[in-house]
Parts: structure tokens; C-alpha cells; sequence
């Protein structure tokens, strides 16, 4: 049996914690559940917390607003940049006060405060964790040049991980793992399985299943010591208590 996840870097799916189908609505029920299962995890190690970075996607705020605006103009010029801002910044509130009132120290680090034309910049939210908070950062729009960059809350979640040391890298998303391609959820993703409707468009501008799982397996391959899950909501809490649950990507050799 493998110990509880810690160091951890949780990414809430914003399939998970938004409905994909309404614009700029989030999923209460599915959002207090995620919030639950993590503070469940963190407040049962008592003076010991474990070290957890939250990150989470964007769904019907941003994926929604940065569709819609593309559509308009054709890119993101400044005005519309800050919309999507504002849309994701609003999401990541209500998660954290919802972290918040279940007694997690949930702390709010807008990606387009860490990133910037050349990357990212994390070492900030490592720093919050070591002095006892829980960092929450998501995907955002990135000003540049020839408009924003949308960066990808599954990138972040990566580069936090590598950063952390995390022992877990956790996928939370309304599938509740990957499908293979008899439609059934693969117990491990090596990288080689036949998946179902991974081509189909994803209501996701950065990428969907697709790019998630192609980042999920360089992360596996390049630290195997870590264990990387793709899982529902309702298994993140045995998830993080080291069970097995959803699907776990692990390339071969
Ligand atoms: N083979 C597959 N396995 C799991 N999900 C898949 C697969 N192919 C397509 N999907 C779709 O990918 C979605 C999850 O990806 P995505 O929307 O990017 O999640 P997130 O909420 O993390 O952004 C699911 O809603 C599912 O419909
Ligand atoms: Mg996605």
C-alpha cells in the first residue's frame, strides 16, 4: 500500500467544478465536493497538513469567454484579455471561499501574475506552501504581442509538480479517467491504448484529453517516482490517500 499523497498538486477539471453547457455557471455541488474531498485530506493530518498546491481549469468561465471573444475579434486584445481574466479570477474565488469555510488556507495566485511572455515563474506559490498555505492558480490568459496566450491549467499543474517534488500529480475531470477504446476506463494509460473520442473537439481551447494526456505521460516518464492519476471527483479523496482509483498514466519501461 502506498503512502497519502505529499507533496500534492491537485488540478480540479473545469469540466468538474463548471457546467460546460451554461456559460459563467459554476457546479455547486460538484465544486463542494471537490472542496470537501481535499479538505477532508488536509485537515486529517491535523498539526502536519500535507503540502497541496490546488490548480483548476477553466470550463464555461474561461474556455467559454475565450471562445466567444475569439469569435468576435479574431484574437484577445487587451480589453478582452482582461475579460477572461476577470471570468477565471471569478471562478477561483468562489472555489477558495468554499477551501476557505472548510477551514483550508486557500490562497489565490492568478496565473497572469506568475507568467508571462517567456513562462512561467511558480517558485512563489512553492514558497506559500513551505509556510503553510494552499496555493490556487489556474489557466489564464497571458498578454503578448499578437494577443494573449491562453496557458493551460494542466501546464501549470505540471510545472508545479516538477517544482514541488509532488509525490501525486491528480487529475480531477467529469470522466473519471481515460477511455479506452471499448469506452471503459483503462486502470493504467501507458501511452499506447486505443482511446474513444480523444479526436473529437473538445469544448476546451488548450487542448481537451489529448494535450492532458500528453503532458500527464512526459510528466510520468520524466519522474517515476511520482504517481499520476486521472480520476472523478468522487474517488480524489482515495486518490489522495495513496487507493487506487481512476486511471493511472504510467509509460512502459
Ligand atoms: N478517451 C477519453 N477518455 C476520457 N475523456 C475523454 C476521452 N476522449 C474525450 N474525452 C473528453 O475529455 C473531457 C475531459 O477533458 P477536458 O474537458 O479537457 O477536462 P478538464 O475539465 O480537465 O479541462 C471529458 O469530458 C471527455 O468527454
Ligand atoms: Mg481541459
Amino acid at each position: 500500500l502506498t503512502r497519502a499523497c505529499d507533496p500534492v498538486v491537485v488540478k480540479l477539471g473545469g469540466s468538474v467544478i463548471t457546467r460546460k453547457d451554461e456559460p459563467l455557471t459554476v457546479d455547486e455541488r460538484r465544486l463542494a465536493a471537490a472542496a470537501e474531498a481535499l479538505a477532508s485530506f488536509y485537515r486529517a493530518r491535523g498539526d502536519a497538513p500535507p503540502r497541496l498546491v490546488v490548480v483548476h481549469g477553466g470550463g464555461s468561465f474561461g474556455h467559454y469567454m475565450v471562445e466567444k471573444l475569439r469569435s468576435e475579434k479574431g484574437y484577445l486584445g487587451p480589453l478582452e484579455t482582461a475579460e477572461v481574466q476577470h471570468a477565471m479570477l471569478t471562478l477561483s474565488t468562489r472555489l477558495a471561499r468554499v477551501l476557505l469555510d472548510l477551514g483550508v488556507p486557500a490562497s489565490v495566485h492568478p496565473a497572469h501574475s506568475l507568467c508571462g511572455p517567456r513562462g512561467c515563474d511558480l517558485r512563489r506559490i512553492v514558497e506559500d506552501v513551505i509556510l503553510g498555505m494552499v496555493p490556487v492558480t489556474y489557466g489564464d490568459a497571458i498578454p503578448g504581442e499578437a494577443g494573449a496566450r491562453i496557458v493551460s491549467g494542466d501546464t501549470l499543474a505540471v510545472q508545479a509538480a516538477a517544482l514541488l517534488g509532488a509525490k501525486c500529480l491528480v487529475f480531477v475531470t467529469d470522466s473519471g479517467g481515460v477511455y479506452g477504446a471499448d469506452g471503459r476506463i483503462l486502470r493504467v494509460y501507458t501511452g499506447s491504448e486505443a482511446l474513444a473520442n480523444v479526436d473529437q473537439r473538445a469544448p476546451d481551447v488548450t487542448g481537451g484529453m489529448r494535450a492532458k494526456l500528453a503532458e500527464a505521460l512526459e510528466y510520468a516518464r520524466d519522474h517515476p517516482e511520482a504517481t499520476v492519476l486521472i480520476v472523478g471527483v468522487e474517488d480524489l479523496r482515495a486518490a489522495l490517500e495513496g487507493g487506487e482509483a481512476g486511471t493511472l498514466v504510467k509509460p512502459m519501461g
